[in-house]
C-alpha cells in the first residue's frame, strides 16, 4: 500500500473524489493522508505553496514530491528538500491559459475597450489591423508558452517566442539570452510573459527593455509578478511608451488595496486566475507520476533544481 501525505489541506476538498479515482485507475492501492502521517512511512508528496509543510527531513522514504502548482519558486529553493520535486504540467490548467492569453491578446490587438466604454458615444471607424500584422513576443517557450503560441499563431499573429535555451521549433521564430530577447522585442506591439520566476527572470521587463518595445505596445503578463519592475512600468505606461498592461500575477498577492495598479486607467488586474490546476486532470497528472514512481521509470515534470524551473 502506497502512502500519499496530501499536504494541502486546505485544497482536499477538491481532490477527495478525483485523487483516489484517478490512482485507482491508474492501478495504485494508496491510502491518502491530509494529516501529519508517520514522515518516515510516506512515499509521496503532494504539495502546494498553501501547505503548512517546510521542513522535508524526516521524509526519509519520499519518492518524490510533487505540486500542484506549476510555478515552484516557493519550494525550489528549500534546502531541507532532497526529494525529486515534479512541477504540476497539466492539460486542463494549460487549456485555461490559452483561452486567457488569447481573450486578452485579442482584447488588445482589436482595440475592444474604446467600444465596450464610449461614453461620449463618438462614432470612430477605425479599423483594427488585421492579426497578421500584430506582432506578439512570447517569452518563455515552456508547456503554456509554446501552446500559447501555436494558439495564437493559428489566428495568423506573427509570434515570436523566446526562451533560455536555443530551440527549433517548426514554423515558430524563436530566438534566446539577452540579445535574442533585444531583438524581439523591438517588434513587438504585443508581449506575453509565460515565464518562471528565477534570480534570471526577475524585472526581465525593466526601464531598459520596456523602452526597446515600439510605443504604445501592450504588456500582458500571467507568468509571476516579480518578472516585472513595477516602478519601471508604471512610468513606462505614464509616458505612453507602454499603451496598456493586463497582469494577473503579483509581487504581493492579493494585490495589495492601495496599489497604484488597481486605480491605473491603463491597467487591468486579473486576482491570478489565468490558469487553475483542475482538479479532474490534475489528479491524473499526479497519479501517473505516482504510477511512475512505482515502477520504477523516469518521473515527469521534473524541476532542475539548478536552474529553478
Ligand atoms: P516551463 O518550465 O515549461 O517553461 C518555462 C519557459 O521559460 C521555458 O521556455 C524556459 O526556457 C523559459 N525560461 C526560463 N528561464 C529563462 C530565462 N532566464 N531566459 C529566457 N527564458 C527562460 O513553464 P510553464 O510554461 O509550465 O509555466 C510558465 C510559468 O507560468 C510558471 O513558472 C508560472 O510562474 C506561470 N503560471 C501562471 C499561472 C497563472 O494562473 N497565472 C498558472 C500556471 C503557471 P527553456 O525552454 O530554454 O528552458
Ligand atoms: C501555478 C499558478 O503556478 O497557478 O500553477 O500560478
Amino acid at each position: 500500500m502506497t502512502l500519499i501525505h496530501f499536504a494541502a489541506p486546505a485544497l482536499w476538498d477538491d481532490y477527495r473524489d478525483t485523487l483516489p479515482r484517478a490512482l485507482h485507475d491508474a492501478g495504485i492501492a494508496a491510502e491518502i493522508s491530509t494529516e501529519a502521517p508517520d514522515p518516515a512511512a510516506v512515499d509521496y508528496i503532494i504539495y502546494a505553496p498553501s501547505a503548512p509543510l517546510q521542513d522535508f527531513t524526516p521524509f526519509t522514504r519520499t519518492k518524490a514530491v510533487l505540486s500542484l502548482w506549476a510555478g515552484v519558486e516557493r519550494i525550489v529553493g528549500n534546502p531541507t528538500l532532497t526529494q525529486p520535486l515534479c512541477r504540476m504540467v497539466d492539460p486542463w490548467l494549460t487549456e485555461g491559459m490559452v483561452e486567457w492569453v488569447v481573450g486578452h491578446t485579442l482584447r488588445q490587438h482589436l482595440g475592444m475597450d474604446r467600444h465596450i466604454v464610449n461614453p461620449g458615444h463618438v462614432w470612430d471607424p477605425t479599423c483594427p489591423p488585421l492579426a497578421r500584422e500584430r506582432p506578439v513576443a512570447l517569452l518563455g517557450l515552456g508547456a503554456l508558452g509554446l501552446t500559447a503560441a501555436r494558439a495564437l499563431q493559428a489566428l495568423n499573429f506573427p509570434v515570436m517566442a523566446w526562451s533560455r535555451s536555443p530551440k527549433a521549433i517548426p514554423g515558430l521564430p524563436t530566438d534566446h539570452g539577452p540579445e535574442g530577447l533585444t531583438r524581439i522585442l523591438s517588434k513587438a506591439e504585443i508581449v506575453v510573459t509565460l515565464l518562471p520566476r528565477t534570480p534570471d527572470t526577475e524585472n526581465i521587463l525593466n526601464a531598459r527593455t520596456l523602452a526597446l518595445l515600439p510605443k504604445g505596445a501592450a504588456i500582458l503578463n500571467p507568468g509571476r509578478g516579480a518578472l516585472i519592475d513595477d516602478d519601471a512600468l508604471l512610468a513606462a505606461l505614464n509616458s505612453g511608451q507602454i499603451g496598456q498592461a493586463t497582469l494577473d500575477v503579483f509581487r504581493t498577492e492579493p494585490l495589495p488595496r492601495d496599489h497604484p495598479y488597481w486605480a491605473h486607467p491603463r491597467v487591468t488586474v486579473t486576482p491570478h486566475i489565468a490558469a487553475d490546476t483542475r482538479p479532474l486532470s490534475a489528479s491524473r497528472v499526479i497519479a501517473e507520476n505516482i504510477r511512475r514512481g512505482e515502477a520504477g521509470e523516469p518521473f515527469l515534470n521534473l524541476v532542475d533544481r539548478q536552474r529553478g524551473y
